[in-house]
């Protein structure tokens, strides 16, 4: 073969691939415009009067997946001004309609069973992390009574046992981090709180073993698991991916993680002391007399797990990253421990938490503008009059409710982006539980519906939240902790600057890192430093 034919080769090959590139792409183009002409066509020509107004896209399947998923809350409120508190948007080809403020809260969360379901939208997601027979992946009347076994396990005595394990905690984690080694210093606040937060929540809910496991193969375990969670398997749950792989290696370990806490104790070799979520499930009952099987124990732990772990520690880090632009009121919250409980700090217990409205009214305002889960869904079960409306939601769609648009509203909360515990001064029920509130038992306790509330970072209805009383004694026997022995603020002293909210996983927290100052504070010369530090 010549030298000709071997360069001729090559570039003829080069250049009868690159018309077939070149066609290729054209074609692609061509595809690309038509399907956003007919998709705009659709939107302009065929707009169903009965049906909620579709926010406007341009390309179909992606829809408004990119405008949303960067900021949700956004995304609503310039949607609202458009075309009110009721509109549907395309998510990942899905259509999803928004039913926005008190009204729309209480369409969707408070909705009849027949009507609305939540199992088959969260399930897939849920199913492989908590597992078989558990919260979605067993009938909602199951669910019921496994969420009446948790609530009523949160005992008066458990939940005072609790605070001091979490004080506990506390000490040791302040005192041994690497981060908080000597008098000042500077600590990533969510990656901190993070590992804070299981370790307290492990040591109380979860039991002395599980705690002992964490430092070790747990903490891997639970990454793994939470894989589990990544966006892409509202989709993709089920594909043979990685991380899909890693979740369900995790997800077996752990069920055996448990099953064997339970076999051990069942068995008499370990002393019931202490009480722990396991002990009680242990003895609980189905209606029917069935006692919860062992890989039941298993995933409703494992949930308990999961669905603390995100929302508890996103909102103390918040809390933190908060009092960081406002270091007064660090100052303010330690008053008020001496004012209440003695100037000499004594340990706390669970009476005295209950004396410290200010330290609660910093969980409520946090969860106000910093709730974990931004956007909650229901599959629509049948043809659905929304409220006050002509529109009628098709079961094709479905809905997505957003409690934090009506925590952010300025016809319910005066300048709603200003954090500020003091809001809360006059009360801290003048939302939810005043004493005309509608109640409701869906066989777990009786709980306000919250029909009106403009305020409902835990939810409403049949699937809210259960963990509200540890979630609220977690955190503010955190913070109490956490008052005593720091000062904190922003980096330089920056006043009222803070991060943006990452809302690139399911629960919204903040955008990591998030660095803040810490200064230890020294033995009895609370007084003499300013809140300048
Ligand atoms: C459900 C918020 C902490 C256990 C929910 C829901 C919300 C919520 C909004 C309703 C979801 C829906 O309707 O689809 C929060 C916040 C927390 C928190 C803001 C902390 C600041 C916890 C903790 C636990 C927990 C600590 C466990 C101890 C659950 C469970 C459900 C739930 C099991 C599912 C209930 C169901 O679908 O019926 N949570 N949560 N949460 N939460 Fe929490």
């Amino acid at each position: 073969m010549g030298v000709l034919e071997h360069v001729a080769g090559p570039l003829g090959d080069f250049a009868s691939n690159s018309s077939t590139g070149v066609v290729v792409a054209a074609g692609f183009a061509s595809f690309l415009v038509l399907a956003v002409v007919l998709n705009v066509l659709k939107q302009l020509l065929f707009k169903k009067p009965n049906e909620p107004p579709m926010v406007f896209h341009w390309f179909p399947v992606i829809g408004s997946t990119i405008t949303y998923g960067m900021d949700p809350y956004r995304f609503f409120f310039a949607n609202k001004q458009k075309y009110g508190d009721v509109f549907t948007f395309v998510l990942l080809g899905r259509k999803m309609t928004v039913c926005l403020d008190t009204k729309g809260n209480n369409f969707i969360l408070n909705g009849k069973i027949k009507d609305v379901n939540a199992e088959e939208i969260y399930n897939p997601l849920c199913g492989p992390v908590f597992g078989k027979d558990v919260v979605y992946d067993c009938p909602n009347a199951k669910l019921m009574e496994q969420k009446k076994f948790v609530k009523f396990g949160l005992t008066q005595e458990a939940l005072r046992s609790y605070v001091t394990l979490i004080t506990a905690e506390v000490q040791d984690f302040v005192k041994r981090h690497k981060v908080f080694k000597g008098q000042k210093g500077t600590f990533n606040v969510p990656k901190v709180m993070a590992e804070l937060t299981i370790y307290t929540a492990s040591r109380s809910l979860q039991g002395e073993e599980v705690r002992n496991m964490f430092d070790a193969k747990f903490a891997d375990l639970f990454h793994d698991l939470d894989l589990g969670f990544s966006p892409i398997n509202f989709m993709l749950s089920w594909a043979p991916l990685p991380h899909n792989r890693a979740r369900d290696n995790a997800h077996n370990a752990m069920i055996q993680v448990y099953s064997q806490i339970v076999r051990e104790r069942r068995s008499g070799a370990v002393k019931r002391e202490g009480h722990d979520m396991i002990w009680h499930l242990m003895e609980c009952k189905y209606k029917d007399g069935t006692p919860v099987p062992e890989h039941e124990i298993a995933g409703i732990m494992i949930a308990l797990l999961m669905a603390g772990q995100h929302s508890s520690s996103s909102t103390i880090a918040w809390i933190l990253l908060r009092l960081a632009t406002r270091p007064e009121l660090v100052e303010e919250l330690l008053q008020e421990q001496k004012d209440v409980l003695g100037a000499d700090l004594p340990p706390l217990t669970y009476e005295g938490l209950q004396k410290l409205p200010l330290h609660a009214q910093t969980v409520k305002e946090t969860l106000r503008l910093h709730t974990p889960i931004h956007s909650i869904m229901r599959k629509v079960k049948q043809p659905l009059v929304v409220d006050g409306t002509n529109y009628i939601v098709p079961t094709s769609h479905t809905l997505m409710s957003s409690p934090g648009v009506s925590a952010r509203m300025d016809s319910h909360f005066v300048n709603p982006s200003h954090w500020d515990p003091h809001r809360w001064d006059a009360g801290m029920h003048n939302y939810e539980d005043s004493a005309d509130a509608e109640t409701i038992d869906y066989g777990w306790g009786v709980v306000s519906k919250g029909t009106n509330s403009p305020y409902l970072p835990f939810g409403a209805g049949r699937h809210r939240c259960i963990g509200e009383q540890f979630a609220y004694l977690q955190l503010q026997t955190i913070l109490v902790a956490f008052v005593r022995e720091f000062k904190i603020r922003n980096v330089g002293g920056k006043r009222e600057v803070i991060v943006e909210t990452d809302y690139s996983s399911l629960f919204s927290r903040p955008l990591n890192p998030a660095v803040v100052e810490w200064e230890r504070r020294g033995k009895g010369e609370e007084a003499e430093l300013g809140p300048g530090m």
